[in-house]
C-alpha cells in the first residue's frame, strides 16, 4: 500500500444543531486506495461523507487533503482540489435527460466535457444507449450509473460514494461494484460508505467500522470479513 496519505481526517467531531453525532472520529486514504465505511444504520456514516465534502463543518478535529485544511471549505472549491461526492439521495436531475445530467456535471470547457462525456459512455455504455431519456424513466440500476458517472464527469482524484448500491437488486449491485473496481484500477481513490458489507469489504483495500458515532474497529477488507465477531456485533452477521 502506498503510505502517503491523501485524506486525513482526525479526531473529527461534527453534528446538526447542538447534537453531536461524531464524537473524534479518524480516517486515511492513501492515493488510489479504495477504503470503505461500514456500520449500523444511525452511525454516523453519511455525516462523515458529508463533513468531508464541506457540507458540515467540524466542530472540532480536523480533515485535511493532500495536507492542506479542507473542513467547511465551498463545494466547489473541494470539485477543483479533485474531489467528487455522490450523495445518498436526490444525486440526478429527474427531469432532465440522461446527456444533460452529465453536461450539467461540471463547469469543463464545452470541448473538454463532450470529450469527458464520451469517456463516460465507453465506462458506461447503458447512459449512451438511454442518452436521450429522462433520468427519471432509467432502471433504478441505470440512475444509479448516471449518478456515479455525474461524479466521475469532473476526474476526481477521490470519489466518495454514499450507499451507491442502495435500492439496487444483488445483478444491479454487481455491476455496480464492478464499476467502483474499474474506478479503483483507473486511479482513483475513492471512500464508500455501504449498508451492503459483505460485497464492499470484498474489494476494499481497507476498512472502518463506526457505530454511534465512534471508531470501533478497522482493518483489510478480507480481515473484516473474515472476523465473525465484529461482523456480530455491528453488521448485523
Ligand atoms: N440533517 C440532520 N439533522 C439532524 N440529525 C441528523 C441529520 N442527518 C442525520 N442526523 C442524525 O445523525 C445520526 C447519524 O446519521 P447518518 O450520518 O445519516 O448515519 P448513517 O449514514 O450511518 O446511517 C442519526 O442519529 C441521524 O438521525
Ligand atoms: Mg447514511
Amino acid at each position: 500500500m502506498n503510505d502517503q496519505v491523501l485524506l486525513d481526517v482526525e479526531s473529527l467531531v461534527v453534528g446538526y444543531g447542538k447534537t453531536e453525532i461524531l464524537h473524534g472520529v479518524s480516517l486515511r486514504i492513501a492515493p488510489q486506495e479504495l477504503v470503505a465505511v461500514v456500520g449500523p444504520n444511525g452511525a454516523g456514516k453519511s455525516t462523515l461523507a458529508k463533513a468531508v465534502v464541506g457540507l458540515l463543518r467540524p466542530w472540532s478535529g480536523s480533515v485535511r487533503f493532500r495536507g492542506r485544511s479542507i473542513g467547511g471549505i465551498a463545494p466547489e472549491e473541494l470539485v477543483r482540489m479533485g474531489i467528487a461526492y455522490l450523495p445518498q439521495l436526490d444525486n440526478v436531475f429527474q427531469t432532465m435527460s440522461v446527456r444533460e445530467n452529465l453536461e450539467l456535471a461540471g463547469h469543463l470547457q464545452r470541448d473538454r466535457r463532450d470529450g469527458r462525456i464520451k469517456e463516460m459512455y465507453e465506462l458506461f455504455p447503458d447512459l449512451e444507449r438511454f442518452a436521450r431519456a429522462q433520468a427519471q424513466d432509467l432502471s433504478g440500476g441505470q440512475r444509479q450509473m448516471l449518478a456515479l458517472a455525474r461524479a466521475v464527469m469532473l476526474e476526481p482524484e477521490l470519489l466518495l460514494l454514499d450507499e451507491p448500491s442502495a435500492g439496487l437488486s444483488p445483478a444491479l449491485a454487481d455491476d455496480l461494484f464492478e464499476k467502483v473496481q474499474k474506478l479503483k484500477e483507473l486511479g482513483v481513490a475513492l471512500l464508500v460508505v455501504e449498508q451492503n458489507v459483505d460485497r464492499v469489504l470484498e474489494i476494499a483495500d481497507h476498512a472502518y467500522v463506526l457505530a454511534a458515532g465512534e471508531n470501533r474497529f478497522e482493518g483489510s477488507g478480507a480481515g473484516l470479513l473474515a472476523d465473525e465477531e465484529i461482523g456480530r456485533l455491528y453488521l448485523g452477521g
